[in-house]
C-alpha cells in the first residue's frame, strides 16, 4: 500500500465564532486522485486556503512530505512541490494561450527570476515546453489564439495546465470543471486520468461523473466537517452523504 503524500490532522479554521472547518481529517496516498465532495458552503475552499497557504488554519496540522506545512507562508509551498490550478481571472486574457504558458514557465525558472518585461517577446525562454504543454492539453491549435477568444473550457484546462508548469507532486484543483459545458467536460477527464502517472491530485468537483471516473477516494464534507469518506461508490450509498445533499440536485 502507498504511503501518504498528505496528512491532514484535526484541521479547524475560524472565522469570528463560525467554524468553516472543524477536525478535518484526510489522507492522501501517493499517486491517487483524491476527491473533496460536498453542498455549497461546506468548507471545501477553505480547506484548500489552509493547504495552498492563502489562509491560515485555526489549529491543527498538515504535513506534506513529510514535514509540517501549516505555518509556511504561500510562496513558499509550490517550491515544496504543491501546485495549485490558477483561476481564470489569473490568466492574462489579451495574452495567447502559448504566451501564458510561457510566462507560467519562466516564473518557475529560479535562476531568471519572473522578467515580466522580457518573458513574452524573447523567443525560445520556455518556448518548448509551453509548445509541449499545448500539445498535452490538446490545445495546439489554439497557441496564438488570446485567451479571451477561447472557450470557458479551454480557459479551465488551460489553467489545469498553468499548475502543471511548475511540476507539482500534489496538485490542488478546485472544481475544475465549473461553469464548464458537459461537451467539455470528458476533455477534462482524459487530461486528469493522463495526469494520473505524474503526480497526486486533491480535486474539489461538483460534477459526479467525473469524480466517479477518476477518483480513487472521496471525502466529503458538510458544514466544515467530514462525514464520510471511502471509495466513490461507498461514499454514494452512505446514507449521511444522500441527505446532505437533499435539496442540492446533483
Ligand atoms: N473569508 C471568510 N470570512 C468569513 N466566512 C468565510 C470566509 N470564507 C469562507 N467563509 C464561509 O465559510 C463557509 C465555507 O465556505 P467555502 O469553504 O467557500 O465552502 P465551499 O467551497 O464548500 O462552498 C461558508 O459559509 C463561507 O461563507
Ligand atoms: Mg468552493
Amino acid at each position: 500500500m502507498s504511503s501518504s503524500l498528505l496528512s491532514v490532522i484535526n484541521l479547524t479554521k475560524k472565522y469570528g465564532d463560525f467554524y468553516a472547518n472543524t477536525d478535518v481529517n484526510l489522507n492522501v496516498k501517493e499517486g491517487s486522485i483524491h476527491g473533496v465532495i460536498g453542498p455549497n458552503g461546506a468548507g471545501k475552499t477553505t480547506l484548500f486556503n489552509s493547504l495552498a497557504g492563502s489562509t491560515k488554519p485555526s489549529s491543527g496540522k498538515i504535513i506534506f512530505d513529510g514535514q509540517n506545512i501549516e505555518h509556511l507562508e504561500q510562496y513558499d509551498r509550490p517550491i515544496l512541490g504543491i501546485g495549485r490550478s490558477f483561476q481564470v481571472t489569473s490568466l492574462f486574457p489579451d495574452l495567447t494561450a502559448l504566451e501564458n504558458l510561457r510566462l507560467a514557465s519562466q516564473a518557475q525558472e529560479p535562476a531568471r527570476g519572473f522578467v515580466f518585461w522580457h518573458g513574452i517577446t524573447r523567443k525560445g525562454f520556455g518556448q518548448r515546453r509551453a509548445l509541449h504543454m499545448l500539445h498535452r492539453l490538446g490545445l495546439d491549435k489554439q497557441a496564438q489564439t488570446p485567451i479571451k477568444a477561447l472557450s470557458h473550457g479551454q480557459q479551465r484546462i488551460l489553467e489545469v495546465g498553468m499548475a502543471l508548469m511548475s511540476e507539482p507532486s500534489l496538485l490542488l484543483l478546485d472544481e475544475p470543471t465549473s461553469g464548464m459545458g458537459v461537451d467539455d467536460i470528458p476533455q477534462m477527464i482524459n487530461l486528469l486520468k493522463q495526469l494520473r502517472e505524474e503526480c497526486t491530485i486533491l480535486l474539489i468537483e461538483h460534477n459526479i461523473r467525473l469524480v466517479t471516473e477518476v477518483c480513487d477516494q472521496v471525502t466529503v464534507l458538510q458544514a466544515g466537517k467530514v462525514i464520510s469518506e471511502g471509495t466513490p461508490l461507498e461514499v454514494s450509498q452512505d446514507e449521511k452523504v444522500k441527505t446532505a445533499y437533499l435539496g442540492e440536485g446533483i
